[in-house]
């Protein structure tokens, strides 16, 4: 073999800025054609300190594009029963083309029914059971935001998946399971893996592309990965600093792979990618009901 390289580090920041302008792009035509600018109604349930960063960031996100966002905050104590009522005000209002429930929800709140009540044409996040059907149909809908940031990612190094090994390493609704079937959808071949697969750092080694989304701190380590593997990490863990402070680690060693192709770095890959693709999501729902309701 020849001299080991060292991996290419993708840019999801610089990514998900070139999707940032072409849906900016996007919602000044729409709004030039006299249509009302795309409007994310954001719901969030409780405190957790983790879902108050990343709506925080959804929200800033909006302002930037040109996307309307309403915020709604809502009690840890909050009932079914009133989540529900507001969703249905969501659904029929107008001027909101996207609703995102952020989660987790509490443990009071059945999720799947209140993910179940968002009407599907405006559920940007993907997760509810008709969105879900559409893409493991391959029959287009809401796809959900970090599989499509992460398909993007793979797009900037790879030309065709056709016939590759792809190993995701986790199989969660919101990552796992979504991300294989977009893989699938391009005619790669797909293992799906999780924290009950056994000899996952043998099956790894087989991978042309590797999906981390286990949410286990370098988990993937340089001997689990081919030479020229491509490589992406979904994992954010916060580990404590020893001098108090927090920072971010993803699934892969990332200091470990340097004779992969590309590798996403923590932060700066897939986490900007899952923003920008909530945004275009978003006019992508406005677009749909500016056409029906013109059609
Ligand atoms: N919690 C963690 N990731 C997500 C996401 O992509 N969407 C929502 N709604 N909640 C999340």
């Amino acid at each position: 073999m020849g001299i080991i390289g060292v991996a290419h580090i993708i840019d999801g920041s610089a990514l998900a800025r070139k999707l940032d302008d072409e849906t900016t792009a996007g919602i000044a035509g729409l709004t030039k054609s006299g249509y009302y600018p795309p409007g994310l109604a954001v719901v969030l349930v409780g405190s957790d300190p983790a879902s108050e960063v990343y709506v925080a960031h959804k929200i800033r996100a909006c302002r930037r594009v040109g996307i309307e966002s309403y915020e709604h905050r809502m009690p840890e104590g909050t009932s079914q029963d009133a989540l529900l009522t507001l969703i249905a005000r969501l659904n029929a209002d107008p001027t909101v083309h996207g609703i995102l429930v952020q989660v987790p929800l509490p443990r009071h709140i059945d999720a799947g029914v209140l993910l179940g009540s968002i009407d599907p044409a405006k559920d940007v996040d993907g997760f509810h059971p008709v969105n879900v059907g559409r893409l493991s149909t391959g029959t287009g809908g809401l796809v959900p935001c970090t599989p499509l940031g992460v398909l993007k990612l793979l797009d900037t190094v790879i030309d065709n998946l056709t016939g590759l090994n792809a190993v995701v390493i986790g199989k969660s609704n919101i990552v796992g399971k979504p991300i294989a079937m977009l893989l699938l959808e391009r005619e790669a071949t797909v293992t799906v893996t999780h924290i009950e697969t056994r000899g996952l750092p043998e099956i790894a080694r087989q991978a042309d592309i590797i999906i981390a989304a286990a949410g286990s701190p370098r988990l993937v380590r340089g001997f689990w990965v081919k030479e020229g593997a491509v490589l992406i990490d979904v994992g954010i863990t916060r580990v404590a600093r020893s001098n108090g402070g927090e920072r971010l680690v993803g699934d892969i060693a990332f200091d470990e792979v340097e004779h992969a192709k590309a590798v996403t770095p923590v932060p700066g890959g897939v986490g900007p990618m899952t923003i920008a693709c909530l945004l275009s999501n978003t006019l992508k729902a406005a677009r749909n009901a500016r056409n029906h309701k013109n059609g």
